[in-house]
């Protein structure tokens, strides 16, 4: 019988990435978002570990800074190898765990899926392995530790591709670096590493050479995704694994009954929700806490970051940041929304409409050319083309002054709403004023000067220009 045992995960993340050519640790580069070492920790997430530790060093405080306060942080002083980060990582673990299993994941691993891990771990237990690696079959060429087994499962050696023979490259199956041990194991068996390898470095690797000495079982679990090998190295790298999770990420969406057009084009985070029947058009980008409902089409074009769209709304080539789209609302083409834009059910924000900190109530317009700031619009209004609010007033003080437009009201084209200002409910402007007093509801405002026709005018100049 199985016993359950407890789970610690140690994530190795204090190498120095050095051919990322980055100040930024090469664990904090963002991959579709988030931190590669964000992925690997998520992945793990749900495997309920008792414990999370990340071994950090270079950059280690900035690495530190940025992860789950559940998640304790180890330093690796110097970076003597993969054995020596295991060790580092453990130092971390409280005593008189009692018996542990302890999974081991390279930080730079951002394609680690919750599946693989939860085989690894499966495989690990039932076997009752001291040490258990995953091995996936690559491309020879990749210069990856290969993993060595016996016809019952057992891992003999993983040979780094530094220090193999012609022979042992040959050899197929590689290390991805997702790694389950027996705590006591490892406590036995990591002070017994040396560096006498092609790098000069504390292999973790090599632990598995040496529970075989002592007659331990081994095993190698073999994965099916040779894209789990791929490890960041590189921006290349780092542009490769993004696309492969991008993929993963719009395929989920997609067998959830969210329509992707020229999936190629559109990029989700994994921290965004679209609901079923929601319909995601080509050139879009979709971040953060982003939320698509039902029947709402978003794209073509359009770039959408912690904003909300309800049901049936449109956003076409629009880019819009912390803003609300409520229900049948259309947006665009090419409207910016920013933060605090709250567009609600039925209403409209047309071509070339800047909206920030305001409400757009209703069934309420704003069609062409305008901006509209720090403005409250009441129900069934229509903005007229052009319209500007002149929010901004140094001379009243610190902060932007508010305008407020009631419901049923029709500016007219080329106005600018001078805040602090409220025009009433059905109030009318004449186009072309400039409003600088309240408008009482019901009332035609205008201001602007008076037009005057000077007859012959243009026949008298041409004549004198003769
Ligand atoms: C390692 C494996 C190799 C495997 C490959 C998979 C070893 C010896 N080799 O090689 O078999 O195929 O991963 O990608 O483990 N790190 C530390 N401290 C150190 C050194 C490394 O924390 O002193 C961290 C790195 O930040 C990285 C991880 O350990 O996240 C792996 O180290 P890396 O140098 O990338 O190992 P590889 O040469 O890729
Ligand atoms: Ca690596």
């Amino acid at each position: 019988m199985v016993t359950s045992r407890a789970l610690a995960v140690v994530i190795l993340a204090a190498g120095k990435g050095t051919r990322m050519k980055s100040d930024l640790p090469k664990v904090l580069h963002p991959v579709l978002g988030r931190s590669s070492l964000d992925w690997v920790i998520e992945a793990a997430r749900p495997l309920e570990p008792a414990h999370v530790v990340v071994v950090v060093g270079h950059g280690g405080d900035q690495v530190a800074s940025t992860l789950p306060s559940d998640v304790s942080v180890a330093t690796q002083e110097q970076q003597l190898g993969t054995g020596d980060a295991v060790r580092a990582g453990l130092s971390a673990l409280p005593a008189d765990l009692g018996d542990v299993d302890v999974l081991v994941l390279n930080g730079d691993g951002a394609m680690f899926s919750t599946r693989t891990l939860r085989r690894v771990m499966a495989g690990h237990v039932e076997a009752g392995s001291l040490a258990t690696v995953l091995s996936i079959d690559g491309d020879l060429s990749w210069p990856l530790g290969r993993v060595e087994t016996l016809a019952d499962g057992s891992v003999t050696a993983i040979i780094e591709a530094a220090d193999a023979t012609p022979g042992q490259l040959a050899n197929p199956a590689m290390n991805a670096g997702i790694y389950a041990f027996d705590l006591a194991t490892l406590h036995g068996a990591l002070p017994r590493l040396s560096t006498d390898n092609a790098k000069g470095e504390l292999y973790l690797t090599d632990i598995f050479g040496l529970v075989r000495d002592d007659a331990g079982r081994t095993l190698g679990v073999s994965g099916d995704d040779p894209g789990e090998l791929l490890g960041i190295n590189t921006r290349a790298d780092l542009a490769e694994v993004e696309d492969v999770l991008r993929r993963r990420v719009l395929r989920e969406h997609m067998l959830n009954g969210v329509t992707i057009s020229m999936p190629d084009t559109v990029l989700i985070e994994p921290t965004v929700t679209v609901e079923p029947d929601a319909v995601i058009l080509p050139q879009t980008i979709l971040r953060g806490t982003t939320r698509i409902a039902a029947g709402a089409v978003v794209g073509p074009g359009s770039g959408l970051h912690d904003t909300v769209v309800e049901a049936g709304a449109t956003v076409e080539r629009s880019v819009a940041r912390e803003a609300r789209i409520g229900a049948g609302a259309t947006v665009g083409p090419f409207a910016y929304l920013r933060p605090g834009a709250d567009l609600r059910a039925e209403s409209k924000a047309g071509a070339f409409v800047e909206i920030k900190n305001s409400v757009v109530g209703a069934r309420s317009k704003v069609p062409h050319l305008s901006y509209v700031g720090d403005a409250t619009i009441g129900e069934d209004s229509n903005i007229g083309a052009g319209n500007i609010t002149a929010n901004y007033r140094p001379e009243l003080g610190r902060g932007k002054q508010r305008t407020t437009i009631g419901s049923n009201v029709r500016t007219g084209s080329d106005c600018v709403l001078v805040a602090p200002i409220t025009i009433g409910d059905g109030a009318w402007t004449g186009a072309g004023s400039i409003v600088v007093q309240d408008v009482p509801a019901g009332a035609l405002a205008i201001a602007r000067a008076r037009q005057t026709n000077i007859e012959g005018y243009a026949d008298k100049v041409m004549d004198g220009a003769t």
